[in-house]
């Protein structure tokens, strides 16, 4: 317990390494609930889960998802909405009952709404058994950006123009990447995760990393809170 951190010697390693801890929580739970995150970093995870299932080693027909974040407003059908990067990336490739996957709805008509909403549904779900998580280069988590105050619940976030910049090169131009999104905040994550999956990967991350590592609890760096919870397991590509 407390917080194990594991050095994997390359990304395919670290991926490896995370799908066969979601695997073998998956397998120790009826109904289990995971939580996920979309980003770069686990591309490989999902790949990973994704050959798992196709095999036959790992069945995610009873599981239930909850995503960490989605852009606000967006249309679903966006190429950039985090739902559908979740459905091309893995939902879509998995034996998972679409009924189950649940994700903050980025074309809810009152976004407030919306977040109080998912915070009951992951009470109703009986919480979140294994909450899998990337870091930002500042240290964010979902889109809690690190600044004075965090925000403990699902909420709505407004974009920082640093964000928007570093993922406009997903959109046509900055114009088009959305102002708002809807993230669980860190006091979701840490409260209703019962065990939580970092995964760090990337020399961008290695200041933020090494703040982490420092231990002080902080919320210009949010990865920091995680030191609140008593079940994390880092995974890094990069060693400091
Ligand atoms: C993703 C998310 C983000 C990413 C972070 C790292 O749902 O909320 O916080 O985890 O920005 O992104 P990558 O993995 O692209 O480096």
């Amino acid at each position: 317990m407390g917080i194990v951190i594991n050095y994997c010697e390359n990304y395919e390693e670290m991926s490896w390494q995370a799908a066969e801890i979601v695997a073998g929580e998956i397998k120790s739970k009826e109904n289990f609930v995971l939580g996920l995150p979309t980003g770069s970093t686990p591309l490989g995870m999902y790949e990973n889960l994704i050959e798992m299932n196709k095999s036959g080693k790992t069945d995610f027909s009873k599981i239930t998802t909850f995503n960490l974040d989605e852009y606000y407003p967006i249309k679903r059908d966006n190429s950039q909405s985090y739902y559908k990067f979740m459905f091309d990336n893995f939902f879509g490739k998995i034996n998972i009952n679409p009924e189950n996957i649940n994700i903050p709805d980025g074309e809810a008509t009152d976004a407030k709404i919306e977040c109080g909403t998912y915070d009951q549904k992951i009470n109703h779900a009986g919480g979140i058994d294994l909450m899998v998580i990337g870091i930002g280069p500042n240290g964010h988590i979902g889109f809690n950006e690190p600044g004075n105050f965090l925000l403990p619940n699902t909420h709505v976030a407004v974009l920082t123009e640093e964000t928007k910049e570093a993922n406009k090169r997903f959109f046509d131009s900055v114009n088009e990447v959305p102002d708002r999104a809807l993230t669980m905040g860190m006091g979701s994550i840490i409260a209703k995760s019962k065990k939580i999956l970092m995964l760090v990967s990337g020399k961008s991350k290695a200041n933020a990393f090494r703040q982490f590592l420092e231990g002080k609890i902080t919320s210009g760096n949010p990865a920091t809170f995680l030191y609140l919870h008593n079940n994390i397991i880092v995974l890094s590509d990069i060693e400091i």
